[in-house]
């Protein structure tokens, strides 16, 4: 099939939907790529890169998209850039946090289908196509850095000449993906880390990785469909924020990734808690842009609330575009392997279990009517 690549136009974005090492892969397959120039130069790939990698690098959008059947993109194209897509054309990419539904007339005009890459099922033979769960590796590594880089104190314990210093307390609320890499990486650099989480059993990941738990005692119950957390009810969400109540005030810097597929985030450190820290320490809130956990954070911004720095990053997989890019590439090529026949066609099959959830539209049609 041919495949298009084309550079990203969000503001802030480094990535590229696909790297030479993944190109290079496809076209042993028998794919064909397309890349427009400078698509990878921000994530560290040159055109030279992609051309050895079997790739035709070209000059303009209209030229790399003319023939395309897969238009591999990160984040979700505006309506324009979609109206330039030729028609028939089968979109991949991220959908990110805004409704779809001002896209769907652009899709209609241009019969396109479009694949929503967060909506790839949780399923274990999709692991390999699931990009929520590489770019939340990279956001919660980089969530540690960043956190660290605002903190009046170092992270490690240190015996010097002029004293010894104690190590700095991380907790991590959310421990799925991004909350697990995030003990990971503050462990590394030398951090006492505590974390949470309301499944069963990332209370025993938690603990694997040399982290304690605190919180209250965690409940099968709390698990709801695939694997995921189900919304707490009130009550459930007040004894929680009343047990972390006690163990916020120990820690100097905080990072809570907690996510509900589809809703809100869950507020789990309200303005109360949060004035429980001391001045100087520091919050991450990785679910701001869905939310957030902390109340008071904002998407996209850096806040100090009581003398707290309060960050709100948002796409911070962006900002390690390199390994993201990679990740986020490998997820692509498994993709395109199970939409391709054995002769290597494009073929949508709308029943099909991983495909069907990920359908935006098929030939430009919501299936099954409007969402
Ligand atoms: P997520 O990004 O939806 O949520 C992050 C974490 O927040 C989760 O661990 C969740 O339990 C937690 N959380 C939600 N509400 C909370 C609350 N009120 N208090 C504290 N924590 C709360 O989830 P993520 O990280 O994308 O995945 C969660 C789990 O799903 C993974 O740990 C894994 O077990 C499973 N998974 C399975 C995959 C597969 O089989 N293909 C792929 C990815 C994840």
């Amino acid at each position: 099939m041919r495949i298009a690549v084309l550079r990203e136009t969000a503001p802030g974005e480094a990535r590229v939907a696909l790297v030479p090492e993944v190109v290079q892969r496809l076209i042993k397959s028998g794919h064909q790529v397309s890349v427009e120039r400078g698509a990878g130069l921000a994530a560290g790939f040159t055109d030279a890169d992609y051309e050895k990698a079997g790739a035709r690098v070209l000059e303009s959008r209209a030229e790399v998209l003319t023939g395309a059947e897969l238009w591999a993109h990160v984040r979700r194209p505006t309506a324009e850039e979609i109206g330039e897509a030729p028609e028939g054309t089968t979109l991949v990419s991220m959908l990110g946090v805004e409704p779809t539904e001002p896209l769907l007339p652009a899709l209609a005009a241009r019969r396109l289908t479009f694949l929503g890459l967060e909506r790839v099922p949780r399923i274990t033979r999709a692991q390999s196509m699931d990009v929520l769960s590489s770019q939340a590796t990279v956001a919660g590594y980089k969530a540690v850095l960043i956190g660290a880089a605002e903190l009046g104190k170092l992270l490690p314990m240190l015996t010097t000449a002029a004293g010894t210093l104690a190590p700095a307390k991380v907790l991590v609320l959310g421990a799925g993906v991004a909350g697990l890499q995030a003990i990971a990486t503050a462990r590394r650099l030398g951090a006492v880390v505590a974390g949470f989480d309301v499944r069963p059993a990332a209370r025993e990941q938690v603990l694997s990785l040399g982290a304690t738990f605190v919180g209250p005692e965690v409940s099968a119950d709390y698990e709801g469909e695939g694997g995921y957390a189900r919304t707490l009810t009130a009550e459930e969400q007040a004894a929680t924020r009343e047990a972390l109540a006690a163990a916020i005030p120990q820690h100097d810097l905080l990072i809570s990734t907690a996510q509900v597929p589809g809703r809100r985030a869950p507020v789990l450190v309200d303005g109360k808690a949060l004035a429980t820290l001391r001045p100087g320490s520091v919050v991450v809130d990785l679910a701001a842009e869905t939310g957030g956990n902390v109340e008071g954070s904002k998407a996209g911004e850096r806040v100090v609330i009581g003398g707290v720095v309060v960050l709100g990053p948002v796409q911070l997989a962006a900002t390690v575009p390199l390994h993201a890019s990679q990740m986020f590439a490998r997820n692509v090529l498994t993709l395109v392997q199970h939409l391709s026949t054995k002769e290597g066609a494009l073929r949508i099959d709308p029943e099909d279990e991983i495909t069907k959830p990920m359908l935006i539209t098929l030939n430009g049609q919501v299936p099954g009517g409007e969402r």
